[in-house]
């Protein structure tokens, strides 16, 4: 049976799972991929530094360059625009297979990293990079493609859906719930891209970018974040019958003159029989409307490091079987250009 080299580039609340993962489950891991899947190495910025899983010290690597040069298939989990954009295309360019969680990396350069992966016949894989565990990209990727999508909304941030919820339900302060969304693993290392709205954005236009076959980026999306949510206003609208939730929402516009798109994030009131309302803690949920479809929902957890793991190690067994079947990409490159509506109608 063939060897797949599988290069790991961060060890963070995520990678450390998926390390940990890889390495308990490897033999069940390479059975279900058709190959023997070898964690060739972990890139980290300093092989001392404390880790949520303990992993190999011999594994442990600063030397970019050789580890992605040597894979076949490389995990980028490091976050953030750079490095990992300079790490991602010399993967493809390589030859290698990438599985990303990064959507940063993804709302913004998404249409030079997919025709780079297109160029090379590579795939670029990124389940986890929206609603952690939950199936969404490879639904709206393949198992919606021959339908017309006309509409996506949901919750697609954890660590706000967590404390607007903690706030709501146990009277916490912003303060104590962001505390402890903190501990569970679920903001960013920066915890203004949760906060400000940025990360439900970046996964709106990934979102957006799938469902209308087009090419949405962070700075298409309309965004308003949390910070200006206040206890009393999370009160005022309990008592009116509602709670208040971060939403994305991405809806396809039939205008006369053709389709355009609008994509944006915002506070909304949720009346309380609307299941949306019942997305407690660190969940999301996410409805899609399509047109043959009907409205489907996908819900479950939505941040969390070993349950973003699980997404990864998804995209790792598919596209391991891929690139043993000498498979080609997925042709993410070849998107159609729709106009940018600013606001929708909803
Ligand atoms: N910070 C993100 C969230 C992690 O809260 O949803 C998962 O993408």
């Amino acid at each position: 049976r063939r060897t797949l080299r599988v290069a790991l580039l961060g060890a963070g609340s995520v990678g450390s799972q998926v390390a940990r993962l890889l390495l308990a489950h490897g033999a069940d891991l390479s059975e279900r991929s058709g190959a023997t899947l070898e964690l060739a190495g972990i890139l980290v910025r300093d092989v001392n530094a404390p880790r949520d899983a303990e992993l190999p010290r011999e594994l442990l690597t600063t030397d970019a360059e050789a580890l992605i040069l040597g894979a076949d298939i490389v995990i980028e989990l490091m976050g953030g625009i750079e490095p990992a954009r300079g790490y991602v295309l010399q993967a493809l360019r390589s030859g290698a297979d990438v599985v990303t969680g990064n959507k940063a990396l993804l709302a913004t350069h998404g249409a030079e990293i997919f025709e780079a992966a297109d160029q090379v016949g590579a795939s670029v894989s990124y389940e986890a990079a929206v609603a952690a565990a939950i199936p969404i990209i490879r639904p709206l990727r393949d198992s919606l493609a021959g339908d017309r999508i006309e509409r996506i909304f949901g919750i697609v941030n954890g660590s706000t859906n967590f404390i607007l919820d903690s706030m709501d339900r146990q009277g916490l302060s912003a303060e104590e719930a962001q505390r402890i969304a903190t501990d569970l693993g679920y903001l960013e290392a920066d915890p203004t891209l949760d906060l400000e709205g940025f990360d439900a954005a970046q996964k709106a236009a990934i979102l957006a970018s799938l469902a209308f076959h087009t090419q949405v980026s962070i700075d298409d999306v309309h965004r308003e974040g949390i910070s200006s949510v206040t206890a009393d206003m999370i009160e005022d609208a309990r008592r009116a019958g509602y709670v208040i939730k971060l939403l994305a929402v991405c809806e396809r516009l039939s205008e006369p003159a053709g389709d355009a798109v609008s994509v944006r994030v915002y506070p909304a009131l949720i009346d309380r029989d609307h299941p949306l309302a019942s997305v407690h803690g660190g969940n999301n949920a996410v409805f899609v409307e399509a047109e043959a479809a009907g409205p489907l929902m996908f819900y479950g957890a939505g941040a969390g490091g070993v349950q973003t793991a699980s997404a990864v190690l998804g995209d790792v067994v598919s596209a391991a079987r891929r690139h043993i079947a000498g498979g080609v990409g997925v042709g993410e490159s070849a998107r159609q250009s729709l106009p940018i509506a600013p606001f929708g109608h909803i």
